[in-house]
């Protein structure tokens, strides 16, 4: 099953200039306790700012000769959305795949409506000068439906959120 967890701050921004400006330890412990042990798709520009490395990790990536490349043992680069989850379903059955960003691979896996989506709303509000991304929130908005919303139980400041997919049309993607 693909789901999707990202942090952002109450406008929906989630990266500043290739960077996440701000760092609350409860997320990052959250962050790491979710994705450990599971697939993680990933776009380029965040596997390249973040180092996003898991052992299974499956970056984004139209720069590819043909299509799809194994470079090493745990680390896939794809070219579409579709070859991504292909590969993790092919490779690390039957975990989860998580989708961690950044904006194009956030939106490309709402595109795709895919199930879960676990969203923190972190309270710093980021002046977006610079090259801010953002979450595809419209996307959220129209085809998702808030299912729970909690503090976080180490740092009330951050509050999680789960939505559902309203309307998938492919059960487990
Ligand atoms: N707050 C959070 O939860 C969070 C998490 C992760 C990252 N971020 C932030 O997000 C920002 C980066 O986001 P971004 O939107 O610039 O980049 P991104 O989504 O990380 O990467 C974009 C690149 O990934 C590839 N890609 C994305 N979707 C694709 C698709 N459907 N098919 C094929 N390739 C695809 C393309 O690579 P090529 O150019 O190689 O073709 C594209 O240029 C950074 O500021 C980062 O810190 C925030």
């Amino acid at each position: 099953m693909v789901n999707v967890i990202a942090a952002m701050d109450p406008s929906g921004l989630i990266g500043l200039d290739r960077a996440i400006p701000w760092d609350y330890p409860a997320y990052s412990e959250r962050f790491k306790a979710t994705t450990v042990g599971n697939a993680i798709i990933v776009g380029r520009h965040a596997y390249e700012a973040l180092g996003l490395r898991g052992e299974r990790t499956i970056v984004l990536t139209r720069r590819l000769d043909n299509g799809c490349r194994l470079t090493r043992q745990g680390l896939s680069y794809v070219g579409t959305f579709q070859d991504a989850y292909s590969i993790a379903s092919i490779h690390y059955p039957p975990q989860r795949i998580w989708v961690v960003g950044g904006g194009h691979a956030f939106a490309a896996a709402l595109r795709r409506r895919i199930n879960r989506v676990d969203i923190t709303i972190v309270p710093t509000v980021v002046d977006p000068a610079g090259r801010p991304t953002h979450f595809p929130v419209g996307d959220l908005e129209q085809h998702y439906r808030l299912i729970s919303e909690d503090p976080d139980p180490h740092d009330p400041r951050l509050t999680h959120r789960l939505y559902q997919c309203r309307n998938r049309s492919q059960p487990s993607r």
